[in-house]
């Protein structure tokens, strides 16, 4: 008879343990979240993560619960699996809830799970990324649920602008479930899979009488499009993670340390000569900003932030010359690439992200202004335009903006202008910049003379190609050193590239302060 030795029986046992806790919820809840069109918590996890790199923290956490009849229905690990990996080589933190258990739903030992690798990610310095599928607070927790929320939403606002933290919202996001995602940095969506809202249709038709769906209350494309919550949508998981590993290739690891330089793949001294002809002679015309902007960077390769939210304003992660930077652009091919609320709070936003991890900043500029009209007005367009300008002043990081075309008035003054401290200003020979374009400015400076004129049509030609010759211009403000030089269009690539290698070693610093006080 064979005698098993006492350390097989235990090495056993404890692979009994681990395979029941890859079962998660069991078998017939994986079938069931599979038929849902989604992947499992484990799964998802494979996916990301590079092959055999997941190692997993708390396999073996139970709730502690025993009210209406949970005591009967504990589950290894819990509704999530924390842990930690790589990504392209890369250290990540990553919780991924566990549909199978309970609905993924939020009680005080997965939060205990959720805040321990939360913690490692901010000690080690490397970003978090939480997978989304949760029914939200566990209902029979109660306050130790509600509370298991508190304790993430804190470590959220810690590691803000620490280390990147990035939220995936892949199934249900209810409630309070919606917050923590809402105060990390970036949130990925899924079509058709994560649904993120604070009260669900059924609530919704009892308070307002309104009928609507999941998916268009709260699925990604609403999200994406509409409210701006979401930064990123896909179709499918597999290209949300993937598109999740692109992100991170451009993000340093926490705020100590600078984006990670590639080595250049382009010519930096190339001339661009179509870059010159992109912008066309009538100044009503529009033109993609977006190719400016590929013809500019690396490889054309550039990953848009908010892609479908506010497309007056772009903003993105590229590489110039190997250096990663953050774009922002007006697009004159959406609202001639005026500023409005949205546009204003979604730049606003990212510079301030940019700024927190060390992107150096880099403008194009075509703007008319800022929308006019009461809805805009009543909105607040005055304290949300004022968020960007907050943002731009307090940005510390290299600035080097370009005036393609229009730069009137207030708006000229938000996108990174010499006095709020841009570094580097440059304008194309294409570049105006007035206080407003020269329709507007004729008619109010010239109102007298223009209704006592017995040619009134006539006299207004002059006077807005006098106007349009003296001062739509870059020149003006090159005679005061507002713009650092007027450049040909066809050299914008080296010329920025030149000047972020000046700029590389920049020291600046805001006053000490506890915090400013940004119009939010
Ligand atoms: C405990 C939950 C749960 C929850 C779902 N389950 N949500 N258990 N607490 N919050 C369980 C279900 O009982 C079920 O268990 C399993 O998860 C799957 O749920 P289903 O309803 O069968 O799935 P589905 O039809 O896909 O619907 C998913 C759902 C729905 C839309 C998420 O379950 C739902 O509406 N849940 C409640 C959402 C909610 O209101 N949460 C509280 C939000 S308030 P079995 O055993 O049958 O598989 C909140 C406060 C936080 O979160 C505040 C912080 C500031």
């Amino acid at each position: 008879m064979v005698v098993r030795r006492a350390v097989d029986q235990k090495r056993e046992e404890l692979r009994e343990k681990r395979e029941e806790a890859l079962l998660g919820g069991g078998a017939r809840r994986i079938e069931g979240q599979h038929r849902r069109g989604k992947l499992t918590a484990r799964e998802r996890i494979a996916m990301l993560l590079d092959e055999g790199s997941f190692e997993e923290i708390d396999a073996f956490v139970l709730h502690r619960a025993t009210e209406f009849g949970l005591e009967n229905q504990k589950f290894l690990g819990d509704a999530v699996v924390t842990g930690y990996g790589k990504v392209n080589g890369r250290l990540v933190f990553v919780y991924s809830q566990d549909f199978t258990i309970l609905g993924g739903s939020l009680s005080e030992a997965v939060s205990q799970k959720v805040c321990k690798v939360m913690d490692l990610a901010a000690s080690t310095g490397a970003p978090i990324l939480g997978l989304i599928d949760s029914g939200g607070a566990r209902i029979q927790e109660g306050v130790d649920s509600l509370a298991g929320y508190s304790s993430i939403f804190h470590r959220n606002v810690r590691a803000s602008g620490v280390i990147p933290q990035i939220s995936v919202i892949l199934g249900p996001a209810a409630g309070g479930a919606t917050y923590s995602p809402a105060l990390t940095d970036f949130v990925f969506m899924v079509e058709g899979v994560g649904q993120m809202y604070i009260t669900g249709p059924d609530v919704i038709r009892s308070v307002t009488g309104e009928d609507v769906s999941h998916e268009e209350l709260g699925g990604a494309s609403s999200h994406a499009a509409k409210s701006g919550v979401a930064h990123f949508a896909f179709a499918s998981e597999q290209e949300c993670f993937a598109q999740i590993a692109r992100l991170l290739s451009f993000l340093p690891q926490n705020n100590m340390e600078e984006p990670p330089r590639q080595p250049p793949r382009d010519d930096a001294e190339f001339w661009d000569e179509a870059l010159a002809e992109l912008i066309p002679d009538n100044p009503n015309q529009p033109y993609d900003m977006l190719e400016v902007i590929g013809r500019v960077v690396d490889d054309g390769e550039f990953m848009q932030v908010h892609e479908r939210f506010a497309g007056n304003v772009v903003v993105g992660f590229a590489r110039i010359n190997g250096r990663p930077v953050g774009i922002v652009a007006n697009q004159p091919f959406f609202l001639a690439g005026v500023l409005d609320i949205d546009s204003s709070v979604k730049a606003a936003r990212f510079v301030r992200f940019c700024d927190a991890f060390d992107f150096p900043l880099v403008t194009f500029i075509d703007v008319p202004g800022f929308m006019p009209g009461t809805t805009q007005e009543h909105s607040g367009i005055i304290r949300h335009g004022a968020k960007l300008i907050f943002a731009y002043a307090e940005a510390t990081v290299p600035k080097v903006s370009v005036i393609t075309r229009k730069a009137y008035g207030g708006a000229y003054i938000v996108m990174s202008s010499k006095n709020l401290e841009g570094d580097i200003n440059y304008a194309w020979p294409t570049g105006e910049i007035a206080v407003m374009g020269a329709d507007g400015a004729v008619n109010i400076v010239y109102r007298g003379e223009l209704r006592d004129s017995d040619r009134p049509e006539e006299l207004r030609a002059d006077l807005i190609r006098d106007y349009d010759e003296r001062l739509m211009n870059p020149y003006i403000a090159a005679n005061r050193g507002m713009i650092d030089d007027v450049i040909d269009p066809a050299e914008t690539r080296r010329r920025i590239s030149h000047a972020l290698d000046m700029l590389a070693n920049k020291r600046d610093a805001m006053p000490f302060k506890k915090h400013g006080s940004i119009p939010l």
